[in-house]
């Protein structure tokens, strides 16, 4: 039971979200007087401690306490038994609905960025050679000439309409669940508004922006399905560049000649220059494709409200965006150096 049920394996990741939600939600217990002001100072103290303990390796993680939530809060509780107060008002279900929330901003940011970088990496690789005419293609038959960069800023709008999409899709993540406990909420008087202010979830003018029914904020993952979404789609313009660079290194075309970083060789033909990398662009975004319809195949049957199915949108997620990160930074060293 505990190898199945247990996610510690895969959502320790979480942990800087994990600490830094519970800071919040302790400093707002201590401001409504649930804590004292010294157990909240304690409890946000040893949380900041855990942390740098995590952040040498000097923590050891429990399968038998199933997940990131439970680890630390048995560490807590260990080193400040006020610690044993910290989970008033609050039920994992609404504390991982906020820990995916969270990191899963984090990773937006950077993937934007990345976006950009490859975007960058195409207006550079069309301004190097502005003057390059090639066929463009209808049926995959030479139609009609074109300006090489001509055909490398379509990519350039795809992936802007890509960046424009996950930034649109950070303003549905970008809410605060907290204060939703199990399911009903909770009669103690939580400062909802003040915990979002503390964690960053706040909308263009600065406004905290709080979930506003129990029920739904620890039961939906749909933030997470959005973001997978956009990614199968940024995913399959990504592989239809890398099919292109693959014709392109091939000899009938030869319009490319690859980086030697990012060209591999072949045990039996030393001749061989394989654009390995991209055609695991083009194979990975299959990968990322299956993980949204995992995830929506997951939450398709599911009753209100919390169900261990919800577990299950980790893989998925995480997958997704670890597989969208190399597959960008891969893109881009192989534009770069084309
Ligand atoms: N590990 C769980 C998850 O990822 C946390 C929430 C567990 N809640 C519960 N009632 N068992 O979904």
């Amino acid at each position: 039971m505990a190898k199945f049920t247990e996610s510690i394996s895969f959502d320790r990741r979480l942990w800087r979200h994990d600490l830094v939600g519970s800071i919040a939600h302790a400093t707002m217990l201590g401001c409504i007087g649930v804590l004292t002001k010294a157990e909240a100072k304690r409890i946000v103290a040893a949380l900041e401690a855990i942390g740098d303990d995590i952040e040498a390796g000097r923590f050891t993680w429990d399968e038998s306490l199933e997940d990131v939530h439970m680890n630390l809060e048995a560490e807590l509780t260990r080193r400040e038994p006020a610690g044993a107060k910290l989970h008033t008002g609050r039920s994992r279900n609404d504390q991982v609905a906020l820990d995916m929330r969270m990191w899963l901003r984090d990773e937006i940011v950077e993937l934007e960025l990345e976006l950009r970088s490859l975007q960058q990496a195409l207006v550079a690789l069309g301004q190097a050679n502005d003057s390059i005419v090639i066929p463009g293609y209808t049926h995959l038959q030479r139609a009609q000439p074109v300006y090489f960069a001509h055909h490398l800023l379509a990519y350039v709008e795809m992936i802007e309409r890509d960046r424009e999409r996950l930034l649109d899709a950070f303003s549905r993540v970008n809410v605060c669940p907290l204060g939703s406990g199990a399911l009903a909420g909770s009669t103690l008087p939580l400062d909802r508004n003040q915990v979002a202010a503390m964690l960053g979830f706040e909308d263009s003018r600065g406004r905290p922006v709080v979930s506003q029914n129990s029920m739904d904020a620890v039961s939906d993952r749909d933030f997470a399905v959005e973001f997978c979404f956009v990614a199968s789609l940024l995913g399959v313009h990504l592989s239809r560049l890398a099919e292109e660079i693959v014709l392109w290194c091939s000899r009938p075309f030869a319009y490319v000649r690859m980086p030697d970083a990012f060209s591999t060789g072949s045990s039996i033909m030393p001749q061989k220059r394989n654009p390995d990398a991209a055609e695991l662009v083009r194979a990975k975004a299959g990968g990322v494709i299956g993980a949204l319809g995992a995830l929506l195949v997951v939450m398709k049957g599911l009753p209100l409200a919390y169900g261990k199915d919800l577990q299950e949108d980790k893989a998925p997620v995480f997958e997704t965006a670890k597989t969208l990160s190399l597959s960008l930074a891969a893109m881009a060293g192989m534009v770069s150096g084309m």
